[in-house]
C-alpha cells in the first residue's frame, strides 16, 4: 500500500469547527507520498521533496520539527533512540496553506512508519497519529484536516469532547470545484489564535456569528447530499461572509472570490485557515469549471480544478 495522505478542501466550517460546530470537507485527488528506508541514525528523519509555494517550507520549518516530535511520541511502540527511519516526502500535492498540506504530510509519514515497522495499524489509528502531528502546526487542531487526509472522502465532521462525529457523505454526483491559491503562506496557529482573541474581546458579537453559522451548517448537510448546487453556492457565500466577520479573510482572497463569482461560480469562499492560502469555488458543470478556472488563472499561479465525492 502506498503511504499517502490526501490534500483537503473545507466546504463549510473552518474555524467554527474548532469550537465544536459541524464542518463539511473532503479529501482531494492530490496527495503527499512518503517513501521509507532504514536510517543508520536512530530516530525519525524526513527529507522534504514536496513541490511547494515559495516561502511555505521555510515558514513552517520549526512547526515541521515539532510535528515530527509529536508523531514519534504518538508511536511509543518504536524504540526511537535505537531504531531509525528515513522518510522522503514527494507527491503531486503542492505544499501550500489552506489545502491541508501539513495534514497530508502527517498522514503519509504515519503510514510510512506503520508499514516500515510492520505495526499493522488501521486507518483510525493512523488518523490519531496524524492528529498528534498536526498539533505541531495548529496548536489545538479540530481534527478535520487529518481526517480528510486519512480517508480522502467527503465528510461531515464535528469535534466533540465525548467523541468526534464523523459521517461519510455520498453526494448524488461528484462536487465540481476550482481552487486557487493566493501565494500567501499562513501560520494557521496564529490565525486560529487571532479568532480566539477577537471572540474573547467581543463575546456577544461572536455568539451571534457562531449561531448564524450553526444554522447554516444544519441547512448545508442535506443540500450537499442531494446536490442542490444553487443553494449550496448561496450557503458558501454566506459562510464566506461569516468568515469575513470573524476576521480571517484577506484582500487577495476577496479578489479571487470576486473573479470566480464574476465568471459564474455558484458560490465561493476561502478554504482552510484563511488570511491567505486558498479559496474554493463551486462550479457544477464542466463548462463552468473551465470558465472559472481560466478566470482564476489570470490572477493566481496555482489553480486546480477537481471534483470530490
Ligand atoms: C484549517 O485547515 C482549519 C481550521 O479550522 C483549523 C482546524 O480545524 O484545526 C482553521
Amino acid at each position: 500500500m502506498v503511504a499517502q495522505g490526501f490534500g483537503k478542501v473545507i466546504l463549510f466550517g473552518e474555524h467554527f469547527v474548532v469550537y465544536g460546530l459541524p464542518s463539511i470537507a473532503g479529501g482531494i485527488d492530490k496527495k503527499t507520498i512518503a517513501y521509507a528506508e532504514k536510517s543508520d541514525l536512530p530516530g525519525l528523519h524526513v527529507i522534504d521533496k514536496r513541490p511547494a509555494v515559495p516561502g511555505y517550507k521555510e515558514g513552517k520549518r520549526e512547526q515541521f520539527k515539532e510535528s515530527l516530535s509529536y508523531i514519534k511520541d504518538a508511536v511509543p511502540q518504536i524504540p526511537w533512540d535505537v531504531q531509525g527511519i528515513q522518510i522522503t516526502l514527494k507527491g503531486d500535492l503542492v505544499a501550500a496553506s489552506g489545502i491541508g498540506a501539513s495534514a497530508a504530510a502527517c498522514v503519509a509519514i504515519a503510514r510510512a512508519v506503520n508499514e516500515f515497522f510492520g505495526l499493522d495499524l488501521d486507518d483510525a489509528h493512523i488518523n490519531n497519529i496524524a492528529y498528534e502531528g498536526e498539533r505541531g502546526y495548529h496548536g489545538s487542531p479540530s481534527g478535520v484536516d487529518n481526517t480528510c487526509a486519512t480517508y480522502g472522502k467527503v465528510i461531515y465532521f464535528q469535534k466533540r469532547s465525548d467523541g468526534d462525529v464523523l459521517e461519510v457523505i455520498e453526494p448524488k454526483e461528484p462536487i465540481k470545484i476550482v481552487m486557487a491559491n493566493t501565494g500567501i503562506p499562513v501560520n494557521t496557529k496564529a490565525v486560529v489564535e487571532g479568532v480566539r482573541h477577537r471572540r474573547e474581546e467581543n463575546p456577544e458579537l461572536f455568539e451571534g456569528i457562531f449561531s448564524e453559522y450553526a444554522a447554516l451548517a444544519k441547512e448545508a448537510l442535506p443540500v450537499v447530499e442531494r446536490g442542490d448546487w444553487k443553494k449550496m453556492g448561496e450557503l458558501m457565500n454566506q459562510n464566506q461572509d461569516l468568515l469575513r466577520q470573524i476576521g480571517v479573510s484577506h484582500e487577495r482572497l476577496e479578489e479571487l472570490i470576486s473573479a470566480a463569482l464574476d465568471a459564474g461560480a455558484y458560490g465561493a469562499k476561502l478554504t482552510g485557515g484563511g488570511a491567505g492560502g486558498y479559496m474554493v469555488a463551486l462550479t457544477p458543470t464542466a463548462d463552468l469549471q473551465e470558465a472559472v478556472e481560466s478566470a482564476l488563472k489570470e490572477k493566481s499561479k496555482l489553480v486546480l480544478s477537481t471534483s470530490i465525492g
